[in-house]
């Protein structure tokens, strides 16, 4: 099958340019820029991309590529297209010239294409591109031709046809670029001359495969499983692969929303006849340890920590009982994946995100079928397998679950305040149909007092904040503009149905600046 590899310079958008191409029909995915030749040569790709990066190939250490990659690729007739930063390391490595600018640019760009080339087929000789650097190409060299300008950058793309070399200044991988998605359906299709053979379906029977040689005839696995589309997914996979010999252990945080750790057991249990589920009431411990903690990444670290006490005693309680626990399965999907070993270490840490990482000392192997796939790959894997799509199509939920979602300290009482809202926000928002068109709502517990008046009573009660977020991308969200009618419903609903809630207010922060979560 053919496939396209993406070579991480540290940009952020490696991840959107396998995306996209994934979409095509084309399996790619992310290697670091390192990446040893010989993983590369057993792939053998059909194309390779150089994405962006946030450095200059003038730093001391700026990542490259050896002269050995390039003698490869050439022998193999395999094209490379560089976007950005792999623009400048192509022609640095092939003596074109690019200068050092201090001042960046960044934003939307004219490209004026001035020659014909297979890149930009179809395209308008004007179009509007997106671009983000410092440094920029000058001068090419010998066998080189320019494809495309700018009013600023003389050398917005060039190509070399005999050495199977591309390159764009611009980001063709990012919306604000018209028509980025033609420009590599072009790279792929008309260069690299790739066939669209992959799909995401297609994958199951495969998985399912190695989960049978990988685990064998006799032993079992292990898997905490959350409900949430990731763990259920990976808990399906490998019922079908080893079936009961698949140990799921569901642990009730006391965070969970409305009567979510009953329909988690009646899809598992009697839906799915999952026969070795093993469900946790684990609500007094979690919340004896967040009594009075306010700090929002202690309550975070609390609630790992916690949770990875419990699901290390069940373990080994079951190992007891079932010395073939070998393997410990987890729903990592492939972003979580290459932000752990991302190449580039420059991003700031804004929240302890990803739930919980088990230690190493528990001696189990790791199964991990997802580790390959994005989030909407998993959803497709998930309703072909027949997973109930309330399930599948359910919001995210994160790992701290509640406890992210009121402001300051938890306890029983706000949390029973915060599930029936959210109860009643949910079931509207199904109800008007707008549900699958979010990619999260949910309400928040603000520990805040105001006066409000019901009947002829004075109330004094805390506030409930609504969240509601579009996204395509999570790293920015905008926040969604909800029908008037349908809000005043929920808020009106909200207020007459929740006792302890006299407020309530419409969140209308975009992401960045604001987060998703707000804790
Ligand atoms: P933020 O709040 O950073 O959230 O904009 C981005 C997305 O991540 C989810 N989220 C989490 N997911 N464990 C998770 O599995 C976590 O600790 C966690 N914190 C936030 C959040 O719901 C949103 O979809």
């Amino acid at each position: 099958m053919d496939s396209v590899i993406v070579l991480d310079f540290g940009g952020q958008y490696a991840h959107l340019i396998t995306r996209r191409i994934r979409d095509f029909g084309v399996y790619s995915e992310i290697l670091p820029f390192d990446a040893d030749l010989d993983e590369i040569r057993k792939i053998m790709p059909k194309a390779i991309v150089l994405s962006g990066g946030p450095s200059s190939i003038y730093d001391n250490d700026s990542p490259t590529l050896n002269d050995e990659f390039f003698k490869f690729t050439s022998e193999n007739k395999i094209p490379i297209l560089g976007i950005c930063y792999g623009h400048h390391l192509i022609m640095h490595k092939f003596e074109g010239k690019v200068e050092l600018k201090e001042k960046k640019e960044y934003g939307r760009a004219n490209l004026i294409i001035i020659e014909e080339s297979l890149l930009f087929d179809s395209l308008n000789r004007e179009e509007i591109v997106w671009m983000s650097h410092g440094d920029q190409v000058t001068s090419i060299p010998k066998g080189f031709k320019i494809l495309a300008k700018t009013d600023t950058c003389p050398i917005a793309s060039y190509e070399n046809k005999d050495k199977f070399l591309y390159g764009v200044q611009f980001h063709p991988e990012v919306v604000n670029t018209t028509k980025g998605n033609k420009i590599l359906e072009n790279f792929v299709f008309k260069i690299a001359h790739c066939d669209r053979e992959w799909k995401v379906e297609g994958l199951i029977e495969n998985i399912i495969e190695k989960i049978k040689n990988k685990v064998g005839l006799k032993d079992k696995v292990i898997l905490g499983l959350s409900g949430g589309v990731d763990s259920s997914v990976t808990a399906v996979l490998i019922h079908r692969a080893i079936g009961d010999r698949l140990h799921c252990v569901f642990v009730n945080n006391g965070l969970l929303r409305k009567n979510e750790e009953i329909e988690v057991q009646k899809t598992f249990k009697e839906t799915l006849k999952f026969k070795n589920f093993h469900y946790i009431d684990a609500e007094g411990l979690f919340l004896k340890k967040l009594k009075d903690i306010e700090d929002p990444e202690e309550k975070r670290k609390i609630i790992g920590h916690t949770f990875i006490e419990i699901f290390e005693n069940k373990t080994i309680e079951l190992e007891k009982a079932n010395p073939d626990i070998k393997y410990l399965a987890q729903g990592t999907i492939y972003p979580d994946r290459v932000e752990t070993s991302a190449t580039s270490n420059a991003s700031a840490k804004i929240k302890s995100h990803h739930n919980v990482t088990l230690p190493n000392d528990m001696k189990l192997d790791i199964i991990e079928p997802l580790k390959n796939l994005y989030k909407d790959e998993v959803r497709r894997i998930g309703l072909t397998l027949g997973i109930p799509q309330e399930i599948i199509l359910r919001h995210p939920f994160p790992g701290p679950g509640l406890g992210v979602r009121i402001v300051g300290t938890i306890n029983k009482e706000k949390l029973n305040i915060l599930r029936e809202a959210d109860a009643i926000l949910i079931d509207e928002i199904r109800k008007a149909g707008v549900y699958n068109k979010l990619w999260q709502a949910f309400c928040v517990f603000l520990p805040l007092k105001t006066v409000g008046v019901m009947g002829d009573y004075r109330t004094y009660e805390y506030i409930c904040a609504i969240r509601a977020v579009e996204s395509l991308d999570v790293m920015t969200a905008n926040f969604a503009k909800l029908n008037w009618d349908l809000l005043e419903k929920i808020g009106t609903r909200i207020i007459n149905e929740v006792k302890g809630i006299n407020r309530v207010v419409y969140d209308i922060t975009n992401k960045p600046p604001g987060t998703i979560e707000y804790e």
